[in-house]
């Protein structure tokens, strides 16, 4: 399928350089040594880390739902850093470096800390099964693993003065093929009202499909919003900041007519250029009805007493 999102960005010379090309001997060699690195033991905390990634799963979030194939999960994507084909972030994956994550936490707290993969993934991990909507129209069901992202706000001590939550994501211009181009602001920045952040579904994600989250889904940590259109689930995260103010995320600044701060899944808020009542599963060649948030409407309707979502989209 097409992208919707691509056309509207205000693309540079977006033709990659020979040098943006990774022949395929490379990855394989780099494969290979990350193997027998493992094999050797030559790697230490984060992968190590990984390697014991335990969670259960939890019952309340196990709806009666036909799983996506993981194969549409893992191969399909939208990740700009890693260019804007939805075969680039698998393709260049590798070029996402993972290694001593850290995830800054500051802006108007009491206790500002930096959290490293240990620290995160000590966090009891939980698999919840839940929608994910594109705002370009395709759909999946995706068995995530996190936790909620209350539980690490909470460590931190937001001040009445935390009004809002800006998520910014990884900045890594030399290695991240799509950050050589001015695609989007970079680095990837997205937002949410603070009583969005604490709500018990927002989770702070791992995994997927029972194993650590791939790069092309946003390693090592990623935020999941299943009510909101996919690009408000940023990836790669490395600094969480409260702030009094609505932050402005790459989308707003890139097309503020087409995208609003709240970006809820809305049918009967039609996209400027295409209408948003159906989308296309995954793996399915027949659409589907779009549900009001995205079917989350009992959790999270009550967030939005007395706004016009029209208005606030
Ligand atoms: N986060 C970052 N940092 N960069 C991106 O380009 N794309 C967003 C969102 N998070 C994006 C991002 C969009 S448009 C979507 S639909 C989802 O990630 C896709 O997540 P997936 O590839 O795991 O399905």
């Amino acid at each position: 399928m097409k992208s919707n999102l691509k056309p509207l960005i205000r693309l540079g010379n977006t033709t990659p350089k020979e040098c943006d090309v990774t022949p395929e001997a490379f990855f394989l060699n780099r494969r290979q040594f990350i193997r027998s690195a493992l094999a050797a033991g030559l790697f230490s905390s984060p992968i190590a880390a990984l390697a014991d990634f335990n969670f259960s799963p939890n019952s309340t979030y196990r709806p009666n739902l036909k799983l996506t194939d993981s194969e549409h999960a893992l191969n399909y994507n939208n990740f700009y850093e890693l260019g804007t084909d939805k075969s680039d972030p698998p393709r260049y994956a590798d070029r996402l470096i993972t290694d001593n994550w850290q995830v800054r936490i500051e802006g108007e707290c009491a206790k500002p800390q930096t959290f490293d993969m240990d620290d995160l993934l000590a966090f009891d991990q939980e698999e919840r099964i839940y929608r994910f909507r594109c705002v370009e129209g395709w759909s999946m069901v995706v068995p995530w693993i996190g936790f909620p992202l209350s539980k690490l706000l909470d460590k931190v001590e937001p001040t009445s003065k935390a009004k809002y939550v800006e998520f910014i994501s990884i900045l890594d211009r030399e290695n991240l093929p799509g950050q050589r181009f001015d695609i989007l602001n970079w680095p990837y920045r997205e937002g949410l009202r603070m009583d969005e952040a604490m709500h018990p579904l927002t989770l702070m994600t791992t995994g997927l499909y029972g194993k650590p989250l791939q790069n092309q889904n946003g390693a090592p940590i990623r935020l999941i919003v299943p009510w909101k259109y996919g690009f408000k689930s940023a990836k790669s995260i490395v600094t969480i900041r409260l702030t009094d103010k609505q932050p402005v995320s790459s989308w707003m600044a890139a097309a503020p007519s087409e995208y609003g701060f709240y970006s809820n899944v809305n049918p009967d808020v039609s996209h400027p250029r295409w209408s948003q009542a159906k989308e296309r599963p995954l793996g399915s060649f027949f659409k589907q009805k779009t549900l009001l948030f995205n079917g989350y409407a009992d959790e999270v309707a009550s967030l939005y007493k007395g706004m016009d979502l029209k208005k606030n989209y």
